[in-house]
């Protein structure tokens, strides 16, 4: 019965370590996909107004992922189930913080994850359906992902990640135009 005790509050112990590893990850995540969509849409034409409400939406585009906090601490394999949920996260996000984040803020949150073949989520929208600044945000998100450590995984080596890049471009899961961009400010790594 001890030792059945003894296991059980270790396993609630890792469980905490790895829910407060995921907050900070999401966290680090979150700022330094605010850095690199301010410089990625830097690349664009955009007023100075767009690119305010790109940052905001960059920073906070996984928000609603502190309510689902569980799902995204566990060794990054999800069940189907799991995956599903955690489709709602755009949502959730703009529930959560949608009125600081104005209208078009709450749309460029709430793609974040469409994409131009239409396969992405929550609404499935395609190529032009989806807004400027959430293709712009949707590729710093990968390239952020791709290029930084994770709990559960080793960050990618550089050319890898822009090979990933540009293989997400040709199969319509990234914007083709953003990410040739990206390519070029950030082929050499980020300076
Ligand atoms: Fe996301």
């Amino acid at each position: 019965m001890l030792g059945y005790n003894i296991a059980m509050a270790n396993s609630e112990k890792r469980d905490r370590i790895s829910r407060i590893e995921a907050l900070q990850e999401l966290w680090q995540h979150s700022r330094r996909v605010g850095k690199l969509a301010v410089t990625l849409g830097g690349k664009f034409s955009l007023k100075k107004g767009e690119l305010e409400v790109l940052e905001r939406a960059a920073k906070l585009h996984d928000v609603g992922k502190l309510l689902m906090i569980r799902l995204v601490s566990g060794n990054g394999s999800l069940t189907a189930k799991e995956r599903e949920k955690l489709r709602y996260h755009p949502a959730l996000g703009v529930l959560l913080v949608g009125l600081w984040l104005g209208s078009t803020g709450r749309e460029v949150v709430m793609q974040h994850h469409e994409q131009p073949n239409g396969l992405g989520y929550p609404r499935g929208l395609r190529e032009d359906q989806i807004h400027p600044l959430a293709g712009i945000l949707a590729v710093a998100d990968h390239y952020d992902a791709l290029a930084s450590d994770r709990c559960y995984r080793k960050r990618f080596k550089l050319s890898k990640v822009i090979q990933m890049l540009e293989d997400e471009a040709a199969l319509g899961i990234l914007n083709p135009g953003v990410v040739e961009k990206a390519v070029k400010l950030w082929g050499n790594g980020v300076r």
